[in-house]
């Protein structure tokens, strides 16, 4: 990775935000994890929204990272953040899972906050710095940075999947938007398909010129990339060595009913992540006497998210009803059929979970990565624990020694986790310990090395 030039961050999010006590606490969600250990190492800066609409936050010192805070107000989280960014953006890239609302003013407050951001951007770089932007909230960031600060280097990396011309065509502001990210000198996308649709829709509907690789603004040059997001997988071996993660794993298991197999899924409450049909299929197999409330438990850990967007109301309340109504038909007395966590694990704790299962399953509808999976592999090496994993989580690409399954279709899910449960034990060390190698040779560092890389050419 190029050391001599500075790294400065720009994403919606700071990495950290005030918890109830005042103390800060790191922020949920796959960027952060990604991100904050490689802007750790380069003692870089980090250019975001604190998680309030308190005024004057002042730049500070946090996890090694120079933090310089956005300040949003009440009307530009409703309109920028809930509405243009969760509303808007993340179900038309996904697949329009939910249908995507289009609203003028939220498009408004859109471009307000990005210019907000690039100008927050421009004040804390120097000339020759790389500035790395990150993810949908901020796609007009890089066009915007362009303008005020010619004499840095400028990356963009989405976090998420890039739509296909069927869906993508549908933004109102389709141009103004492609316009914004070929602002960069180099676009990361998480998988190839996500760079192609990218390259595509900026020739078609933004006057570029070239190849899916390399594009053409008049002169300027646009490389465009896909940059498979990874997680520092030292960090979560290291945590799932630990003798008192060994322990608490196991007490875990004991508290479960030592017995038991445990399957186990984690998750941001997002209606992207498949909890119905997982839930559908684990109701199933109780049903049809695959796995028995004596022998087996599913463990959801849920980590609430976006709670005032009415879609993601209404999924929580209906994930909580076919919990409960699971829980009514087949739980007894000292044995649930499905725990039910909604809470933000500390990350050694989280591990100890990792590390209890006997199955992850990780079944998303869409998903530009899933870090989940990744975690829970760099968690067992004990190289115990099968990976179930959606053939729609940009993971999948890689990790293709886990049970691969479609999310939408239970009786493939229920084949799946009864697979998983019965694979034999000297085919599930094969699985993870080649699982292991993937993610192991290419951990977060190794990511952003390749990116910045390409960027410093
Ligand atoms: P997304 O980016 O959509 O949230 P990822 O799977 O890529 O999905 O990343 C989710 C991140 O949030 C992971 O690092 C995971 O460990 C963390 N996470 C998810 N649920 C919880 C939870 N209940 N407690 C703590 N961390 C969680
Ligand atoms: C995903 C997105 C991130 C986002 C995170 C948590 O990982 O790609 O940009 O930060 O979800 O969502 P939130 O809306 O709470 O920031």
């Amino acid at each position: 990775m190029p050391r001599d030039r500075r790294l400065v961050v720009v994403a919606n999010r700071l990495p950290v935000a005030r918890n109830r006590a005042g103390e800060w606490e790191v922020s949920p969600g796959g960027l952060v994890t990604a991100l904050l250990p490689v802007v750790k190492a380069r003692r870089g800066a980090w250019v975001g929204w604190p998680g309030s609409t308190d005024r004057g936050s002042r730049p500070f010192l946090e996890e090694r990272v120079r933090m310089r805070p956005v300040t949003l107000s009440d009307a530009e989280v409703r309109d920028y953040y809930h509405g243009f960014s969760n509303r808007t953006l993340w179900p038309l890239y996904h697949d329009a899972i939910r249908t995507p609302e289009f609203h003028r003013h939220w498009w408004r407050a859109y471009l307000e906050v990005n210019r907000r951001f690039a100008r927050a951007a421009a004040r804390t770089s120097r000339p020759g710095d790389m500035v790395w932007v990150h993810d949908f909230h901020l796609q007009l960031v890089p066009a915007m940075l362009r303008e005020l600060r010619p004499d840095v280097k400028i990356g963009f990396f989405l976090h998420i999947p890039f739509p296909p011309e069927e869906l993508f065509a549908w933004l109102p502001w389709r141009k103004q938007v492609l316009e914004g990210l070929l602002g960069a000198d180099l676009v990361g996308m998480q998988i190839a398909s996500d760079a192609r649709n990218f390259s595509r829709l900026a020739r078609e509907f933004a006057g570029a010129e070239g190849t899916d690789t390399e594009l053409y603004i008049g002169r300027r040059k646009v490389r465009i990339g896909s940059f498979p997001i990874s997680i520092d997988f030292d960090e979560f071996n290291s945590i799932a060595e630990h003798p008192e993660t060994i322990s608490r794993a196991k007490e875990i298991r004991r508290q479960v009913g030592a017995s038991r197999k445990i399957v186990l899924c984690v998750d941001r409450l997002d209606y992207t992540k498949g909890f119905d049909s997982r839930l559908r299929a684990w109701e199933n197999m109780l049903e049809e006497g695959h796995v028995t409330v004596k022998n087996n438990v599913l463990m959801q850990v849920a980590v609430p998210s976006r709670e005032s967007v009415p879609d993601y109301a209404a999924m929580r309340e209906q994930v909580e009803r076919t919990v409960g109504r699971i829980n009514g038909e087949f739980s007894q007395p000292g044995q649930v059929a499905v725990h039910y966590f909604r809470r933000n694990l500390p990350r050694h704790e989280l591990v100890a979970y990792y590390r209890a299962a006997d199955v992850m399953l990780v079944s998303p509808l869409r998903d530009g990565m899933n870090l989940v999976a990744k975690e829970f592999v760099a968690s067992r090496p004990d190289l115990s624990g099968v990976l179930v994993l959606s053939e729609f989580a940009g993971a999948a690409r890689e990790m293709r020694r886990a049970l691969l399954v479609n999310p939408r279709d239970i009786d493939g899910l229920v084949q799946a986790i009864n697979g998983a449960l019965k694979m034999p034990r000297q085919d599930v060390r094969q699985r993870m310990a080649i699982l292991r190698m993937v993610v192991r040779r290419h951990d977060v560092h190794a990511w952003a090395a390749e990116f910045l890389e390409v960027l410093n050419r």
